[in-house]
C-alpha cells in the first residue's frame, strides 16, 4: 500500500482545468459538485467522463440522472468553485439556475458548458465514474481556471522568443536570444514570488 499523502500529492502534480457538474435531482431540485476529475474521451460519439468519490452526498442523484452538464470554469469563478466543493449546503442559494438545453440546471459565466445523456456508470474503486454522450455544448473566449498541487492558478502561456524582444526583455546577441538586464530582473522577481 502506498503512502496515501504521497501518492496524492503525486496525482496533484497533473495540471488540471476545475468544473462544476450539475443535475436535477426527482424532486427538480439542482444538484452539483466542483470536479476536476473532467476528461474527454471521444470525439464520434462525443463523449466525456468524470468522476464521483462514494462518499458524496449528490452520488444518488448523479446514479438516477437521465442527463448531466459539465461547466468549465473562467478564471474569475474560483468563488464558484470554492462553493460547490463545500457539502452538505445549499450550493445554489441565490442562483436560481435555469436549465440547459440538456435539461441541467446552468451555471453562468463559465468558459465551456457540455449538456450529457448519461450513458455508463463504471466502479472505480472509492469512486464512480461516468461517461456522458455530449448533446449540446457552448464556449466563450475566456481564460480557464486551474488546479494544480491542491491550489488555484491562472495559464502562462509560454512566451516566444519574439514577444519577449518585442517587451524588451531579451535581445539577439550573435545568433542567440539572451536575457537584457531588465529580464533577467524580472526572471529574478518572478522565481522570488513562485518559491513563496
Ligand atoms: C478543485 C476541486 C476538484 C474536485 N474534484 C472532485 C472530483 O473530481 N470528484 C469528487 O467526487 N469530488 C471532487 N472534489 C470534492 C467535491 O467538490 C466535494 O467533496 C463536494 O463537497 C462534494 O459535494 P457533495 O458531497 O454535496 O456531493 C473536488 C474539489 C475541488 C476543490
Amino acid at each position: 500500500m502506498f503512502d496515501p499523502l504521497a501518492f496524492r500529492s503525486a496525482l496533484g502534480s497533473f495540471a488540471t482545468g476545475v468544473t462544476i457538474v450539475t443535475a436535477r435531482d426527482a424532486s427538480g431540485a439542482p444538484v452539483g459538485l466542483t470536479a476536476n476529475s473532467f476528461n474527454s474521451v471521444s470525439l464520434d460519439p462525443p463523449m466525456v467522463l468524470w468522476s464521483l468519490s462514494l462518499h458524496s452526498g449528490s452520488l444518488p442523484v448523479f446514479r438516477d440522472a437521465e442527463t448531466w452538464a459539465v461547466h468549465v470554469l473562467a478564471a474569475d469563478q474560483q468563488g464558484m468553485s470554492d462553493r460547490f466543493a463545500r457539502p452538505g449546503q445549499n450550493k445554489f442559494e441565490g442562483l436560481s439556475p435555469a436549465d440547459g438545453p440538456e435539461g441541467a440546471p446552468l451555471i453562468e459565466g463559465c468558459a465551456a458548458r457540455f449538456g450529457c445523456r448519461a450513458r455508463f456508470e463504471y466502479e472505480g474503486g472509492d469512486h464512480a465514474i461516468f461517461l456522458g454522450e455530449v448533446i449540446d455544448f457552448d464556449r466563450r473566449e475566456a481564460e480557464p481556471l486551474i488546479y494544480h498541487g491542491g491550489q488555484y492558478g491562472r495559464i502562462m502561456r509560454a512566451p516566444t522568443g519574439a514577444d519577449l524582444e518585442r517587451e524588451g526583455l531579451a535581445e539577439e546577441v550573435g545568433e542567440k536570444l539572451s536575457l537584457t538586464e531588465r529580464g533577467q530582473q524580472l526572471l529574478e522577481a518572478l522565481e522570488r514570488v513562485a518559491k513563496r
